[in-house]
């Protein structure tokens, strides 16, 4: 199937290889084709803005009528979170306690962790609700080992879960049985977890059916590249996330010349077969090195022509 045809499509790879000029040219063809596309950073270091020499930001913004861009900001999802958390707490404590949970809440917002869940929660969000918006959304992610974490959050966050759900399940029997004469109390707390794990596994399923979901990896024909990307292919299939089309981005073009060239080509050589006996199973899409950055929007259009999915 079409890598392009895909509802949602997650661009990853090494640093610096092109992920977020591909993810952006991706989107733009795809828009330019009138489907309207939502382009999303995850990468915390966004660069999105820089691509289309504008700043973006987290809120939405309009690129033309057909492509939108958002670049995830943990940080304001953290504090949107928090202040929700806060919300829902105050109809379930006593006043005298609003205050001390409030502050408790405030340190929680600032711990290890708080700006990988935010980014998470705010993904799954995307592909829950406001993907009914839109025909594509095209994520354009951090260095593979981030990527790689995010997008096993899902799997991982459900057994975790479980497993808190397991254990309030076990407290609130034995509530029932010694405090409530055998009837079942109220826990709040047990409902809002439970709506947390359906979310994530409705988000798994959609990550995990390969016609709505798309993995590409984009990689350069240089040693590094191809080693973590095999890496990343090899543990993303552990999680049943199938990367079915890699990009090889920065070919030397044909009509480069001088010995210099000439010498990094036979170079390259190797490494392209080394890429075509290293991902048999993936479509490859070529794409040339420039002799410039992209940085307009005429750039990026006709950049975009390289990537010819089918
Ligand atoms: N085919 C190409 N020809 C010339 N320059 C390119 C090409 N692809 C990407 N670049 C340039 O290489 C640099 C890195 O690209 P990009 O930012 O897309 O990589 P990245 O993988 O997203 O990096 P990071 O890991 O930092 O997010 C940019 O300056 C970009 O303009
Ligand atoms: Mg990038």
């Amino acid at each position: 199937m079409n890598a392009t045809a895909n509802k949602i499509i997650f661009v990853g790879g090494k640093g610096g290889v092109g992920k977020s000029t591909s993810a952006a040219a991706i989107a733009w063809k795809l828009a330019r084709e009138n489907k309207k596309t939502l382009l999303i950073s995850t990468d915390p270091a966004h660069n999105l803005g820089d691509i289309f020499s504008m700043k973006i930001g987290g809120e939405t913004q309009k690129i033309t009528d057909y492509l939108h861009a958002l670049e995830i900001d943990p940080e304001r999802e953290t504090t949107k979170y928090i202040n929700q958390v806060k919300e829902n707490i105050r109809g379930t404590v006593q006043s005298s306690m609003i205050e001390e949970v409030d502050r408790q809440l405030d340190t929680a917002k600032a711990s290890p962790g708080a700006d990988e869940s935010a980014l998470f929660d705010k993904l799954i969000s995307i592909i829950l609700e406001e993907a009914q918006d839109y025909d594509h959304l095209v994520f354009d992610t951090a260095p593979t080992g981030h990527t790689i974490r995010l997008l096993t959050l899902p799997e991982l966050m459900g057994v975790w879960i479980e497993g808190l759900l397991k254990k309030r399940r076990k407290t609130n029997e034995n509530y029932t049985q010694l405090l409530n004469d055998g009837e079942p109390i109220e826990d709040p707390i047990y409902e809002v977890l439970l709506e947390r794990q359906n979310r994530f596994s409705e988000a798994r399923k959609i990550m995990l059916e390969s016609d709505k979901t798309g993995f590409i990896f984009v990689l350069n024909p240089e040693r590094l590249p191809i080693l973590e990307t095999k890496k990343a292919i090899a543990l993303l299939d552990q999680y049943h996330l199938h990367v079915k089309t890699v990009i090889v981005n920065k070919v030397l073009p044909e009509e480069a010349d001088g010995a210099f060239l000439a010498q990094r080509r036979e170079h390259e050589k190797r490494y392209m077969q080394e890429i075509e006996d290293t991902f048999p199973e993936q479509r490859k899409i070529f794409v040339p090195l420039l002799p410039h950055d992209i940085t307009t929007l005429d750039e990026l259009d006709a950049f975009s022509e390289n990537y010819v999915f089918d």
